[in-house]
């Protein structure tokens, strides 16, 4: 396996793998935003934006070239949450809603920034591995080389919203701490069912960090 940035060139066949690989993420399989093989657009233009801060990372199969893993990096700034939760609410599609309601909300109520003191924080978004090359440790190591970018770049706080016991795994293997846990099966709607019914293992959505201890941060 061959790891590097993502040039621009290479973000179409980016989402090209995350349309096949991605719907997996349980809180997308529980509410069902986005299909495998088809476009999601609300969620590709996060991507984008994403991959254009130039911090994300992927993983080749050397032999044929393709895409096996990618992990999204993209830089959260103060204020950012409370505006997406602004935003949200002119975008009519529940499951979008559902699915970044959640993020935000939790987000907001852990403040990371007052916390730490930081105006910039090093997000590592969304991590994809295509389901032939799983549980060969490629998530351990697009997550260990981002954090070496966040590093190389100055930041102070690493993040990672991890809703996937796997992603819980690897972050707290590499020093991760967890911030906010919540519970799926905790969030009801008016009739009392379950909004979140998120396959086992995946029980809990942990905002988790790493402070990193680099000589320039810029935090
Ligand atoms: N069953 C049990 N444990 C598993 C499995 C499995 N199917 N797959 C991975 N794990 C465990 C591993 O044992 C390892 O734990 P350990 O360190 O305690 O041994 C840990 O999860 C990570 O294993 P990796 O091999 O590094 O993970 P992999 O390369 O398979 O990728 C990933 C994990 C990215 C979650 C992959 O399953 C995937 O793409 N899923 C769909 C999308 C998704 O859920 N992404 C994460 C959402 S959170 C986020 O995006 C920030």
């Amino acid at each position: 396996m061959e790891y590097g940035p993502i040039p621009s060139s290479k973000f179409e066949e980016v989402i090209q793998h995350l349309r096949h690989n991605f719907p997996d993420e349980p809180l997308n399989a529980s509410v069902g935003l986005c299909v495998h093989g088809k476009p999601c657009e609300l969620l590709e233009h996060h991507d984008l934006l994403t991959l254009q801060d130039g911090l994300s990372v992927m993983a080749q199969d050397k032999a044929t070239g393709e895409i096996a893993g990618v992990a999204l990096n993209g830089i959260a700034r103060r204020g950012d949450v409370e505006k997406a939760l602004e935003e949200m609410k002119t975008i009519d599609n529940i499951k979008y809603q559902r699915i970044f309601g959640l993020l935000n909300s939790v987000n907001k109520t852990a403040n990371l920034f007052g916390k730490y003191n930081v105006d910039k924080i090093f997000e590592l978004r969304i991590l994809s591995v295509d389901s032939r090359f799983r549980g060969k440790g490629i998530a351990r190591e697009l997550f260990l080389r981002s954090e070496l970018i966040a590093e190389e770049h100055g930041f102070k706080l690493v993040k990672v919203d991890a809703t996937s016991l796997f992603t819980q795994k690897v972050a707290e293997c590499l020093g991760f701490t967890v911030e906010k846990s919540v519970k799926y099966g905790d969030y009801k709607d008016e009739n009392g069912q379950k909004i979140y019914d998120t396959k086992s293992p995946h029980d809990y959505y942990k905002v988790m960090i790493k402070l990193i201890s680099a000589k320039q941060n810029v935090g």
